[in-house]
């Protein structure tokens, strides 16, 4: 069965680019943005990790750390990355998961056989620092994947766990936050000071403001 939004997700141990490691030990406490990709040496996984690599003052502001995958050996991971740097104008400094028997991609649902029988799907997983799964996207072999999405998605997932408020459809940081409906008017007015704007009684509008 494969791995759901709520579920722990699965511990194991295995080779990166950046020596071995426990998956749990090395998240320590931090959001993980686990990620997979087809292929080394292969063009939208070449922009894909470039863009990662980019966006590293963007994950660290959020206490995110990126994990990569693919079913590669660390040898080919290593000799890839110096393309990356040099074709995406960066410095990739976080660890590529080398699974070559395809151990953790079988385990995390990402190889997909009617898109491939060996290489891993463009699939993402946001992880709490407990350690459960808070968001799961799957993107075929031929579509990059967006990462305003992903940082967005974060962005929402830790305001919605710092207040009792939910994003609407193509929220952005700043724009006004749903009041959950299990909380009364009366428990609103003391969480959110402010004021909202009850359009109906299940849809009431506030500004929190962004986390800068
Ligand atoms: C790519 O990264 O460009 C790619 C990888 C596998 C299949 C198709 C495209």
């Amino acid at each position: 069965m494969s791995l759901r939004i709520g579920d722990t997700a699965p511990d194991f141990e295995i080779e990166t680019t950046q020596g071995r490691i426990r998956f749990h030990d090395w998240a320590n406490g931090s959001w993980v943005f686990f990620f997979s990709h087809p292929a080394d040496f292969t063009p939208v996984c070449t922009t894909e990790m470039g863009r990662t690599a980019q966006l590293a003052p963007e994950f660290e502001k959020r206490g995110v750390k990126p994990l990569g995958l693919s079913t590669d050996s660390v040898k080919e991971h290593l000799a890839w990355i110096s393309d990356v740097d040099a074709t995406q104008n960066t410095t990739l400094t976080f660890p590529i998961v080398a699974d070559k028997d395809k151990k953790v991609a079988e385990l995390y649902g990402m190889i997909h056989p009617g898109e491939d029988d060996t290489a891993a799907v463009r699939t993402v997983f946001l992880i709490d620092p407990k350690m459960k799964i808070r968001l799961t996207m799957a993107y075929p072999m031929t579509v990059g994947r967006n990462f305003s999405e992903i940082l967005r998605a974060i962005d929402a997932l830790q305001l919605t766990d710092r207040m009792s408020v939910a994003c609407p459809a193509d929220w952005k940081p700043g724009d006004r936050v749903i009041i959950r409906p299990s909380l009364s008017d009366e428990e609103a007015k003391r969480q959110f000071p402010q004021g909202f704007e009850t359009l109906r009684p299940y849809l009431r509008l506030t500004d929190v403001g962004t986390a800068d």
